[in-house]
């Protein structure tokens, strides 16, 4: 643990990865601003700490999280949201360099299904249901409900779900490739964290640079990407890891990754 009390998360430190619980059970896990300042304070410690290789993000109860605070956004005006560019630090998830995974165990709505789409692998439980509802409330999704959705299931999908305001189920959102598996939900966190040691595992900075290249896939043109996928993948052969892999797959022996 990290030492530090969080009203709204539970964090914790195992083997290399850190756990982040959103924990707001009186309102599913509604993303407060305090909710949200908190887990921008632990993924900042996360990034910084070197012990610390991957992050999961999850839930408990039956939320991932219900969306944005509805109560905490019904007096905001224009004036403050668009001069204090509201909710405009949500993307800190977004941006960390470490390996991200959500491992989304409920109710993934609204701001909840955004902040599930800022990290790189979705995991759910059987009993996940995700869904961009905004439109019901009056307003659009402002987190990358219109944008990541859209990339990550297509222009028909994504804009029947922003526009309906209708929730899928984790085996629709699996076939329509919001999330890349799905598990009993008392399996969810296991299966989880295998994965996550098991990315642990690997060499930290060359994770870093397949994780930059897959994520400029959704910005860049092709031959812009492509010409970036190829200057990372020479880079890697700047690292001590690189020879270090290579080298062991010949020599039929587990690399010994320094993080160099
Ligand atoms: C504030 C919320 C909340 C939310 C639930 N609660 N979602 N409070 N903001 N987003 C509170 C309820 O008010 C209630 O507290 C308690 O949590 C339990 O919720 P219930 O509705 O009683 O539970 P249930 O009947 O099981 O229904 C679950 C639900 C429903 C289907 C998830 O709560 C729901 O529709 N929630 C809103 C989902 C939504 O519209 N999300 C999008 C938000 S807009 P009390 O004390 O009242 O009983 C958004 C914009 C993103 O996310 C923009 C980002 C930049």
């Amino acid at each position: 643990s990290t030492g530090t009390t969080y009203e709204n998360l539970q964090v914790t430190r195992d083997d290399g990865v850190g756990i982040i619980t959103l924990h707001r059970p009186k309102a599913l896990n509604a993303l407060c601003d305090k909710l949200m300042s908190e887990m921008t304070q632990v993924i900042d410690e996360f990034e910084a700490d070197n012990d610390i290789r991957v992050m999961v993000l999850t839930g408990s109860g039956k939320a991932f999280a219900a969306g944005a605070d509805i109560k905490e956004m019904v007096p905001r005006t224009f004036q403050e949201v668009y001069q204090g560019n509201f909710l405009s630090f949500w993307d800190r998830v977004a941006h960390t360099k470490k390996p991200v995974i959500a491992a989304v165990n409920g109710f993934a709505l609204g701001g909840g299904c955004e902040l599930a789409m800022m990290c790189d692998i979705i995991y759910a439980s059987d009993k996940a249901v995700f869904g961009q509802p905004e439109i019901n409330l009056g307003t659009i999704p402002g987190a990358g409900g219109t944008q990541r959705l859209t990339r990550a299931i297509g222009k028909s999908n994504a804009m029947e779900l922003v526009l309906s305001g209708d929730k899928i189920k984790a085996d629709e959102a699996k076939q329509m490739g919001l999330v890349s598996k799905v598990f009993p939900s008392e399996n969810l966190m296991d299966e989880t964290m295998k994965l996550a040691r098991r990315i642990a595992a690997q060499s930290l900075p060359i994770l870093q640079m397949a994780k930059e290249a897959v994520n400029k896939s959704q910005e860049l043109s092709l031959q812009e990407g492509l010409h970036l996928e190829k200057r990372l993948f020479h880079s890697s052969f700047a690292t001590h890891d690189r020879k270090e892999g290579m080298t062991a797959f010949q020599e039929k022996r587990k690399p010994n990754f320094k993080d160099e």
